[in-house]
C-alpha cells in the first residue's frame, strides 16, 4: 500500500491517506490530496511499484497513472521510469513477476532519493545565485503555490530555496501568495513558513502589484511543472502575472526546478497542455477541515450566482524573456533561451 499525506486537510489536520490500488491514488492525484510536480513524479513512480507488487496490470496501471494530470512533465516521467525498470526485469527474469516488482520498488525509491539529492543542490545553487543578484542580504521574497517538504522528496524547490536564505539568516521577509483558487500558499505555503520560524505574510495574489510598487520584493521565486525546450515555464496559475510585474519593477524572477521538469519533447510553452479544472473551485469557497472531528465548515459556500460559469485553468505559461534565471540541480542558465536549455540538458551535473 502507498501511504500519502493527504494535502487537502492542511493546514488543519494532517490525516494519512492510505491507497491499496491504482484508482484510489489517481484519485488522490486528481483531487490534489498529493500534488506538485516532483512529488507527482515520486507518487507516480511508486503507483507502479503498488500495480507490480499486487499484481495488476501494470501496463495499464502505468498509462492510468501518467494521464491522471497532464501539466507537470514529472508524472510520466516517475510512472514510465519505473514501467522501463519492471519491463526490463520482466525480461531479463522471464517473467519472474516477484522479482520485477522488487526491481520496480528498487527504482521508485532510487527515484525518491534522487529527488532528495536534487532538491538539496537546488538550495545551494539557490541561494548563491540570490547572493548574486540582490547582494547585502536581509531578502524579502515573494513566492507563489507551494514548493517545499510537501512536494518533494527532500526540501522542495522554490522554498527550498527561502529555507536555506532563512538558514543563513537573511531572509528578512517571505511574502506568500495566497494562490487562487485553491490556496496552495496560504494552506501549504504558510504552513510550511510557519513551522521553520519564518518571516512570512500571506496575501492575496491581487495585492502583489501594490507591494512591487512599494519597492517591498527583492526577488520573486517560484518553481515549474514543465519547461518546454524553449525555456518557456508552466507553473502554478497566477505566476505569469507575477513575471510581468517584476519585470516592470526589475526584479529578478527566478524559477527553482529539478532537470526532470525540463520537457526537450515540448518545443515551444505555447505547446504545453494546461489543466483546466472544474468551474466549482472558483465559483465556491473551498472546503476547510478541523480538528477535533468538529463540523466541517466552507465546504461548497457558492461565492458566485449558481450556474455561473468559470474559467479555471491550473496553470500558466511564462515566457522565457521573462524569467531571470533557472536554478537546476545541474546549475543555473541564465538567459534562458532553448540554446541554454538545451546545453543545460546535455551536460552532467555542475561542480
Ligand atoms: O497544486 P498543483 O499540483 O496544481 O500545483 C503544482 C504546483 O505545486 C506548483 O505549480 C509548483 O509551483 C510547482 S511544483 C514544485
Amino acid at each position: 500500500m502507498l501511504v500519502l499525506l493527504d494535502q487537502t486537510r492542511l493546514p488543519a489536520e494532517e490525516v494519512e491517506l492510505v491507497c491499496t490500488d491504482v484508482p484510489a491514488l489517481v484519485a488522490a492525484i486528481q483531487s490534489l490530496a498529493v500534488r506538485g510536480a516532483p512529488l507527482l513524479g515520486i507518487a507516480g513512480a511508486y503507483g507502479v511499484a503498488l500495480a507490480a507488487a499486487r499484481g495488476f496490470d501494470v501496463a495499464d496501471a502505468a498509462e492510468q497513472l501518467a494521464h491522471a494530470r497532464p501539466t507537470a512533465v514529472n508524472l510520466a516521467y516517475g510512472v514510465r521510469r519505473v514501467e522501463e525498470a519492471y519491463k526490463a526485469a520482466m525480461a531479463r527474469s522471464g517473467n519472474g513477476s516477484q522479482r520485477a516488482a522488487a526491481q520496480a520498488l528498487a527504482e521508485a525509491r532510487a527515484l525518491h532519493r534522487e529527488d532528495a539529492e536534487a532538491s538539496a543542490r537546488l538550495s545551494e545553487y539557490g541561494n548563491e545565485l540570490l547572493g548574486e543578484l540582490v547582494p547585502g542580504g536581509g531578502l524579502r521574497l515573494l513566492t507563489h503555490c507551494n514548493t517545499g517538504v510537501l512536494v518533494s522528496g527532500g526540501q522542495g524547490t522554490a522554498l527550498g530555496v527561502v529555507r536555506a536564505v532563512h538558514q543563513a539568516g537573511e531572509l528578512r521577509k517571505l511574502w506568500v501568495d495566497e494562490t487562487r483558487p485553491l490556496l496552495q500558499g496560504a494552506r501549504l505555503t504558510a504552513y510550511e513558513a510557519a513551522r521553520e520560524g519564518m518571516p512570512y505574510s500571506v496575501l492575496s495574489d491581487n495585492a502583489a502589484g501594490s507591494l512591487f510598487a512599494e519597492g517591498e520584493v527583492d526577488a520573486v521565486l517560484v518553481g515549474a511543472d514543465r519547461i518546454a525546450a524553449d525555456g518557456a515555464v508552466a507553473n502554478k496559475v497566477g505566476t505569469y502575472p507575477l513575471a510581468v510585474l517584476a519585470r516592470h519593477h526589475e526584479v529578478p524572477f527566478v524559477v527553482v526546478a529539478p532537470v526532470t521538469t525540463v520537457d526537450l519533447t515540448t518545443e515551444r510553452g505555447s505547446d504545453i497542455e494546461v489543466e483546466q479544472r472544474p468551474g466549482h473551485e472558483v465559483t465556491e469557497i473551498p472546503p476547510v477541515h478541523r480538528t477535533g472531528g468538529g463540523p466541517e465548515t466552507g465546504g461548497g459556500i457558492p461565492l458566485a450566482p449558481v450556474g455561473a460559469q468559470a474559467y479555471n485553468p491550473a496553470f500558466d505559461v511564462t515566457p522565457p524573456d521573462l524569467v531571470t534565471a533557472i536554478v537546476t540541480d545541474r546549475g543555473v542558465i541564465s538567459p534562458v533561451t532553448a540554446d541554454t536549455v538545451a546545453e543545460l540538458c546535455s551536460t552532467s551535473r555542475k561542480g
